[in-house]
């Protein structure tokens, strides 16, 4: 297995942006002060890696959340993969701890992440067999973990539906022995709404609906929501939802439409998640060269607004907010 380096890809510039109100100089002061090194990139640019990050916002308070996200959507190709990939990168990169879960028998998350999981344990030996959560786990970078995915778990909806187990609480009790490892737990699922989903949507504290604006999408995001509400309702449970607009291209009139019309339905506006992901073949090349957008050298449009879903899920733009009206330096 080729380990990829998930090169350190926030600078010093970036970091001005997310700590409120405090200068450039103000960063490299506090790095320093913190002892965190920086490393330099071949055009000796500073980057601050991730464990930095990490030290630097602990040490103006800053909590990282523990949560459990789920990316659902019953059409295939609206951005779960991408997103749970580009999602888990910069959430890493701004210090988070993420274990990534790939339930699609697809795989296509594995792949991205460069791992061969076609003779490792998957969920559905993690379930059958009864290993412990920690023997399915790959290490792509120091604290971006995942369980991958291969076409064994193709089974794992029979598996599923033939025990007697408790679909519920099914994937937090097998994760229950390494969750305090991590703060985010990302779970990228097949286009489905079925055992898998369900026991996915049962672990989750927020599920991530992408949608991308296009009339077919649409029909598949009440469809989804529905149905898991439904399942909320039946489990008793508490998970929220976000939508996420993905692929919007300027250039295309009908996107606004789409995003317009969602927008005014109340039931559904206060889930949408206030920006766009647009369309850049930077996050296909990315994949393809198992590369994150933020490690491609090339600015890309895609690249800030990943920053700006991350940031959002992480919640360090509220935290941004805080430290502005708290006027800290
Ligand atoms: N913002 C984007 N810009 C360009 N291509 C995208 C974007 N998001 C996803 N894609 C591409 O769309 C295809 C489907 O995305 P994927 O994440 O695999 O969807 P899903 O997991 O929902 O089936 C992939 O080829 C991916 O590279
Ligand atoms: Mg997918």
């Amino acid at each position: 297995m080729t380990q990829i380096q998930f090169g350190s890809s926030i600078t010093p510039a970036e970091l001005t942006g997310t700590l409120g109100g405090i200068t450039i100089q103000g960063v490299y002061k506090a790095l320093r002060s913190l002892q965190i090194p920086t490393e330099a990139t071949s055009t000796r640019r500073k980057l601050v890696p991730s464990k930095g990050v990490r030290k630097l916002f602990e040490d103006r308070g800053f909590v990282y959340p523990k949560q459990n996200l789920s990316f659902q959507i019953v059409k295939g190709g609206t951005g779960k993969t991408s997103l749970s990939y580009s999602l888990a990168v910069r959430a890493y990169q701004y210090g988070a701890r993420v274990l990534c879960i790939d339930f699609d028998q697809q795989g296509n998350l594995t792949r991205s992440f460069n791992v061969e999981a076609r003779d490792r344990p998957v969920w559905l030996n993690l379930f059958r067999d009864r290993l412990d959560a920690s023997q399915g786990v790959v290490e792509v970078a120091d604290t971006l973990h995942l369980i991958p995915s291969n076409l064994n778990n193709s089974r794992l909806d029979v598996e599923l539906t033939g025990s007697a187990s408790n679909l519920r609480d099914m994937i937090r009790d097998k994760l229950a022995d390494i969750r305090d490892r991590y703060d985010l737990v990302i779970m990228d699922c097949p286009p489905a709404i079925n055992k898998i989903n369900t026991a996915a949507a049962c672990a989750s504290d927020r599920i991530i609906v992408p949608v991308n604006p296009d009339p077919y999408a649409m029909d598949g995001l009440d469809f989804t929501i529905t149905e898991l509400e439904r399942i909320r309702a039946d489990f008793k449970l508490g998970f929220d939802f976000r939508i996420v607009w993905n692929r919007y291209d300027a250039r295309e009139r009908l996107g606004m439409y789409y995003i317009h019309e969602l927008a005014k339905r109340p039931e559904r506006a206060e889930m949408v998640l206030p920006f766009v992901i647009r369309t850049d073949s930077s996050v296909k090349n990315a994949i393809f060269d198992s590369k994150s957008v933020f490690d491609l050298n090339k600015k890309s449009v895609v690249r800030e607004d990943i920053d700006q879903f991350a940031k959002e899920i992480l919640g360090v733009n509220a935290w941004k907010e805080s430290q502005i009206s708290g006027g800290q330096a």
